[in-house]
């Protein structure tokens, strides 16, 4: 299997995207990072991107007229860095049909909940607010949905009586930071085939 290109797209302080860089720069996770494009200018994503040679970009979605024009400039930046997967990383935005055509089953995405439980914004608090006792985060494909598609991978932390958001967010990052690696690692390794709504790992 050709070694993945991955673009990353972040809105804001990118520390997946970090955990991302370190897997890579610690030989646990073999793909290139092309590209990181942001919608957002000041996205600490960006400078981390760039302290790491990582060509960064900043797409102004106020300059198109509508969300298609938008995606299709993150597209190109993405295509003509050769990107052949897309992980989402923080990024604010719904993915639209230019994106996902461009990329179809090659978007991935990291979510503070354990999906299908808390899609949307806030995860973390939807979680803390509806009293479960257990809560996580989600590797998932990105289809048309919000937070809708197909489950890579999960991983499951306890809520505390005394948690409020950001202790609790706090313990669900340090997951994401150890599972989207992972994730990653696996479909850069060739090892996940999705059939219908189930991914399915490879095991030699
Ligand atoms: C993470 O909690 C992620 O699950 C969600 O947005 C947050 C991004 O954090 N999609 P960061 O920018 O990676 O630090």
């Amino acid at each position: 299997m050709p070694k993945v290109n991955l673009g990353i797209l972040a809105s804001g302080r990118g520390s997946n995207l970090q955990a991302i860089i370190d897997a890579v720069n610690k030989g646990e996770l073999n793909v290139n990072i092309t590209a990181v494009v942001s919608d957002n200018e000041r996205a600490y994503a960006l400078d981390r991107a760039r302290a790491n040679n990582i060509p960064a970009y900043f797409v102004n979605p106020k300059e198109f007229g509508a969300k298609d024009q938008y995606e299709a400039q993150v597209v190109k930046i993405l295509q003509d860095a050769k990107v052949n997967l897309v992980a989402l990383a923080g990024y604010m935005r719904l993915i639209g049909p230019t994106l996902l055509e461009a990329f179809p089953n090659r978007v991935l995405n990291i979510h503070p909940a354990l999906l299908p439980s808390f899609p949307g914004l806030q995860g973390q608090k939807q979680a803390l607010d509806y009293g479960v006792k257990y809560s996580g985060c989600t590797v998932h494909f990105v289809d048309a949905g919000m937070d809708t598609g197909p489950i890579i991978a999960q991983a499951v932390v306890p809520v505390l009586d005394e948690d409020n958001e950001e202790t609790l967010a706090l313990r669900i990052l340090t997951e994401e930071h150890k599972l989207y690696p992972q994730a990653l690692k696996l479909y850069a390794e060739g090892k996940i085939s999705i059939e219908g709504r189930k991914v399915k790992v490879i095991i030699e």
